[in-house]
């Protein structure tokens, strides 16, 4: 390596800096004090980080600890030196009040390990829903070279002779319990058997979702989102990106050159295509803006809906993500739309190539789980963006609205895509849980259950409660959905139809926080509108005598989040964070 090239990485400024060798020591003896020697940390080799996001606290995740040993060897094969970190732990499943609030946390600090420390490329390793965006928005911000690797999804699970996938098996055990076809244990047991292996849920929730379009967008190797977590593939590709990432660092390929606009619309257009989950817009706004990229709902609206959803995988269809990934997994489905005309295959990727180059090698996939685009599953399945005279905007999936929710809610003769409901307004979880069964409330087929207040300032975070459950008593007529909207949002794993991420939240006094019980409000698909049916002279009448709730914090983190956090349809980003852009203008700058 020539001395031109040593001096070009910004961890010389740390290691190898003659010209003030009193701090040079500092760093340089430290970091030898487990074994790495002087040769090594200034040979001028690069300095890769790789972002550990896998711990015990994490279980999704935590089978990075032992890739993480496949990426090192990559890194040295490749003339890199590897540097592991922990980064703060987000468990979807294992954090109260809500994991979401962590995306951002974790992404603040992994800010400030790769500005403040001698790391010349980044391996990010993303699996569980919020680590996929909290890794890849942190890297926005740095703008380093930076590679992602998935953990993989979970093996498929099996339960009662079926295929039991995350989360999915939860929300139909769930019901069950409740009209009294399973006990507590049963409930139990359908619950544990959809986890049956390390790895992230193996539907296409958050998780699968987000890795998948990580790729997509390119900050993956091609064919990495899918492999399941145990499969011997995962451990070749934690090797392949380790050596992947030292080439990068070389090439100075950063995310500026990969998370373009024509990036961010190829995965609107590929969310659409996997029946990916709602928190997908959320996380991919959040690391446009940190990457300084025009991204809206606006794109969501404008490109998705008239794709079709192309893959059979829970909780859109029926499979899980092994099958995925046999099937072809994300390359298989960038295939067909890239054969259809949809991608801009221009755009480079990690590979130093650009998606078409990676793309010409694959195969047709296996038509059983990953339909072909003139044959798909569902047509115009791509997220609907609504608004009205209650919020500026909200989402609906449009690609989980079964026949049989169209037939009950949507198919008046004179006004198909339009219902007329009476709203059923509940606070909270809390409050939805207290009186969800209670006759008063009137609960029926016209109903809307409407919750507020779980909002990202509401709850902190931004709740995954939209999917609400209709009453013990309808579920027993065989009313299995009921129409929803919220503020919060629902889980990726979830198949129900709701109006989800309602901006702004109700805890700010958007207009939800103005709908009463009993309301009615007029749905239509066609018009993109929700629409409550009363005078607007009565709404502003409302709106006057509006008062916010004291809210208390229960931890200093949720009193700054709830001080500085925008709306779902923005990204739910620390607002001062998104002027931070760039913040490595150039290598050797810090
Ligand atoms: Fe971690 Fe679903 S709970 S991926
Ligand atoms: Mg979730």
């Amino acid at each position: 390596m020539s001395d031109s090239e040593k001096t070009k990485l910004r961890s010389r400024r740390w290691f190898d800096d003659p010209a003030d060798p009193g701090m040079t020591a500092m760093y340089v003896e430290r970091y030898m004090n487990y074994g790495i020697t002087r040769a090594e940390l200034q040979s001028g080799k690069p300095i890769i980080g790789i972002a550990q996001t896998g711990s015990d606290l994490c279980p999704c995740n935590r089978h990075h600890i032992e890739l993480a040993k496949r990426v090192r060897d990559g890194i040295r094969d490749a003339g890199g030196i590897p540097l592991e970190f922990p980064m703060h732990p987000i468990q979807e499943t294992g954090k109260r009040p809500t994991a979401a609030i962590d995306r951002n946390l974790a992404y603040l600090g992994l800010v400030e390990v790769l500005h403040g420390y001698p790391i010349d490329g980044v391996v990010l390793t993303t699996g569980c829903d919020k680590t996929t965006p909290a890794c890849l928005m942190g890297a926005a911000t740095v703008n380093i070279p930076a590679i992602v690797l998935s953990g993989g999804p979970m093996l498929d699970g099996w339960w009662d002779g079926k295929l039991a996938g995350s989360g999915t098996v939860i929300w139909e055990a769930r019901r069950r319990l409740a009209v009294g076809e399973m006990d507590y244990d049963d409930f139990m047991d359908a619950a544990a058997a959809s986890a049956p292996s390390i790895g992230h849920c193996n539907t296409m929730g958050t998780a699968l979702s987000m890795n998948s379009l990580a790729e997509v967008v390119g900050m993956s190797l091609p064919g990495c989102a899918a492999i399941p977590a145990p499969y011997r593939e995962r451990g070749w590709m934690a090797y392949e990106t380790g050596r992947r990432i030292v080439g990068m660092v070389h090439e100075n390929l950063r995310p500026s050159d990969i998370l373009t606009r024509a990036a961010f619309e190829n995965a609107v257009v590929a969310a659409a295509a996997l029946g990916a989950s709602s928190n997908c817009p959320i996380h991919m706004i959040a690391i446009a803006r940190h990457m300084g990229v025009d991204h809206t709902l606006d794109d969501w609206q404008r490109l998705g809906p008239e794709i079709p959803l192309l893959v059979d995988c829970q909780p859109a269809g029926r499979y899980l993500g092994e099958a995925f990934h046999r099937a072809g997994g994300v390359p298989g489905v960038l295939r067909e739309l890239m054969l259809a005309g949809k991608l801009n295959t221009d755009v480079m990727t990690v590979t130093g190539k650009t998606l078409a180059e990676n793309l010409a090698p694959v195969g047709e996939p296996d038509r059983e789980v990953i339909r072909a685009y003139s044959s798909p599953l569902k047509h115009n399945a791509g997220y609907v963006v609504l608004g009205g005279n209650l919020f500026d905007s909200a989402i609906i999936k449009t690609c989980v609205i079964d026949d049989k929710f169209r037939a009950r809610f949507l198919s008046d003769p004179g006004h198909p895509n339009v219902a007329e409901l009476t709203a059923v307004v509940f606070e909270g979880p809390e409050d939805y849980h207290a009186r969800i069964d209670d006759p008063a409330l009137g609960i029926d087929e016209h109903t809307l259950l409407v919750i507020r207040n779980v909002g990202p300032v509401g709850y902190p975070g931004g709740s995954e409660v939209v999917n609400m459950q209709p009453p013990a008593a309808l579920l027993a007529r065989g009313i299995d959905t009921l129409p929803t909207m919220g503020d919060g949002r629902q889980s990726g794993t979830s198949a129900s139809p709701s109006i989800l991420n309602v901006s702004p939240e109700a805890a700010i006094g958007g207009g939800l926080a103005l709908l009463r019980t009993g309301d009615k409000v007029r749905l239509d698909l066609n018009a993109r509108r929700v629409d409550v049916l009363i005078p607007e002279e009565e709404l502003a009448q409302r709106r006057a005598a509006w008062q916010p709730a004291e809210r208390v914090s229960q931890t200093p983190w949720e009193e700054i989040y709830r001080s500085m956090i925008g709306q779902h349809g923005t990204g739910a980003c620390l607002e001062p964070a998104t002027l931070y852009l760039n913040i490595l203008e150039t290598r050797g700058e810090s």
